[in-house]
C-alpha cells in the first residue's frame, strides 16, 4: 500500500501507530476539482470547512490554494488567522454564541454569520460595525445520520425561514449593512436533490429581500455537506452536475453575483488514512476480532455514528480474503469498534491495518479516554513524509488536573 508515493509500512515503522497519513496532493486535487466546478460558472468562494479537520499544516495547504474558511469558534478563527488568513477570507458560523466569543470576533474583524435574534442583539450592543449574514433553518434536511442533519424544521440551527425577513429588518434597524443569506441542511448527503431545493427556498428569500426591504446582498451561502463514498462500490456525487445545477438557477433568478460553499468532508475525507497496528488476534464460536491499537479515543465516527470506513491489511494487499473479522480496539466499551464483519486476509499480530476516509471528523474528534494520549498525523508528499502532529503523552494528560493540597 502507498499513500503519497510511500510504502504504509515504512510510514508506521517511522512513526509509530496509529497514526493519521494526509496525502497532500490528494488534499490539492479535492481543493481544486471543487473550486473549478463551481468557478468555471460563477465566482464562488469555497469556504473549507475546518472543523473537519483544523490541523495547521492542512490549513496552510488549503490557504496556498486560495481556500476561505468556514470557522465555528473562535479557537479555529484564531488559528487561521495564525496560519495566514486574513480577517475577510474567513467566515464565522457559530450556533448559541457568547458574548466574550462574540467580542473575540468583532476584534478579530472577521465577517459573522448571525444565527438567532438573541445573538443579533447581543451583537449589536457590541458593535454593529461588523460584515454580518444570516443562518437560515430552511426547512429542507440531508445527511448520513440523524446527529448531522442540520436544516430541517425543528433544528438549533439558524433562524427559521418564516422569521427570516423580520431578522433583517431589525438588523438594518439596528445599523447593520447584512450581506449575505446562508444555509446549511447537514453533512454527508449524497443525493442532489436536497441542495436544488435549498437552493430554490434561499432564492425565495433573496428576491423577497430585494422586494420588500429593498436590500441586494452580496452573496448566498449554500453551506456545505456534500457526501463522499465511503464504501467500495457507492457512487460518487456529481460535483460537476451540482455545480451546473446551483449556479444556473441562481443566475437566472437572481442578481446575485457571488456564491459561497462551505465543503469540509469533501475537501480532507479521502486525502487521509489511518494507520493502526494488529495487537491481538481472538477467535471465539461467535465471532474473530482484530485487536488494533486504535480505538474510538482515535476515530470515533464508526461508534458513534455508525460510519462504515473501509478497512485493508496494509500488508496483505496480495493476499486472499478468508474469513469475517471485527476490528476493535483498546477502550473498555464493548462499542469500540472500528469495522464490523469484515472480510480480510488471514491476520496476524504485527499486521498494519489500514482505516480509509480518515481525514474529516476523524482526529479532531479524538480524545484522551481510557487515559490514552492523542496519536501523531503525518503529511506525505511527493515520497517525503513530515510529521505535522507529535503525539501526546501521559503529562499532557495530566498537565491541567489539580491535586488539592487537602488530599496529599
Ligand atoms: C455551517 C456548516 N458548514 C459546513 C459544514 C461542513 O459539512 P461537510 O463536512 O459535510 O461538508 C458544516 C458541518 O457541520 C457546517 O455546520
Amino acid at each position: 500500500m502507498m499513500i503519497g508515493g510511500m510504502a504504509a509500512t515504512d510510514i508506521a515503522e517511522r512513526f509509530g501507530t496509529p497514526v493519521y497519513v494526509t496525502d497532500e496532493q490528494a488534499l490539492r486535487d479535492n481543493f481544486r476539482r471543487i473550486h473549478q466546478a463551481f468557478n468555471r460558472h460563477m465566482e464562488t468562494r469555497v469556504h473549507y470547512a475546518c472543523k473537519a479537520n483544523s490541523n495547521m499544516a492542512i490549513l496552510k495547504v488549503l490557504e496556498q490554494e486560495g481556500a476561505c474558511i468556514d470557522a465555528v469558534s473562535l479557537g479555529e478563527v484564531l488559528t487561521c488567522l495564525k496560519v495566514g488568513y486574513s480577517p475577510d477570507r474567513i467566515l464565522y458560523t457559530g450556533v448559541n454564541v457568547s458574548n466574550e466569543e462574540f467580542e473575540g470576533l468583532v476584534e478579530a474583524k472577521v465577517p459573522i454569520n448571525i444565527d438567532s435574534f438573541s445573538g443579533l442583539r447581543r451583537l449589536a450592543a457590541i458593535s454593529t460595525d461588523v460584515p454580518i449574514s444570516f443562518r437560515v433553518t430552511p426547512g429542507v434536511g440531508s445527511g448520513h445520520h440523524q446527529k448531522v442533519i442540520t436544516g430541517a424544521k425543528g433544528s438549533k440551527f439558524g433562524i427559521p425561514i418564516e422569521e427570516i425577513m423580520d431578522a433583517f429588518r431589525e438588523a438594518v434597524d439596528l445599523g447593520f449593512k447584512p450581506r449575505g443569506l446562508h444555509a446549511h441542511i447537514g453533512s454527508g448527503g449524497q443525493s442532489v436533490d436536497p441542495f436544488t431545493d435549498l437552493v430554490g427556498i434561499l432564492l425565495g428569500v433573496v428576491n423577497d429581500l430585494k422586494d420588500e426591504l429593498g436590500l441586494e446582498l452580496e452573496f448566498l451561502d449554500m453551506g456545505g455537506g456534500i457526501g463522499i463514498p465511503y464504501r467500495p462500490n457507492e457512487p460518487v456525487m456529481d460535483v460537476d452536475e451540482l455545480a451546473a445545477n446551483l449556479t444556473e438557477m441562481i443566475m437566472e433568478e437572481s442578481d446575485i453575483k457571488t456564491l459561497a460553499v462551505e465543503p469540509g468532508r469533501y475537501v480532507v475525507c479521502d486525502s487521509t488514512v489511518l494507520l493502526t497496528r494488529c495487537v491481538d488476534i481472538k477467535r471465539t464460536e461467535e465471532k474473530n476480532f482484530i485487536g488494533v491499537d486504535a480505538g474510538f479515543n482515535t476515530l470515533i465516527r464508526p461508534s458513534f455514528y455508525d460510519s462504515y470506513h473501509h478497512v485493508a491489511i496494509a500488508n496483505k494487499f496480495n493476499k486472499a480474503c478468508e474469513a469475517r473479522y471485527d476490528v476493535v480496539g483498546p477502550i473498555c466499551e464493548s462499542g469500540d469498534y472500528l469495522a464490523r464483519d469484515r472480510v480480510l486476509p488471514e491476520p496476524e499480530e504485527g499486521d498494519l491495518v489500514a482505516v480509509y476516509d480518515a481525514g474529516a471528523y476523524g482526529f479532531v474528534m479524538s480524545s484522551q479516554y481510557n487515559s490514552r494520549p492523542r496519536c501523531r498525523e503525518v503529511l506525505v508528499n511527493d515520497g517525503e513524509a513530515e510529521l505535522i502532529r507529535d503525539s501526546e503523552d501521559l503529562e499532557d494528560i495530566w498537565r491541567h488536573q489539580v491535586m488539592p493540597q487537602r488530599l496529599m
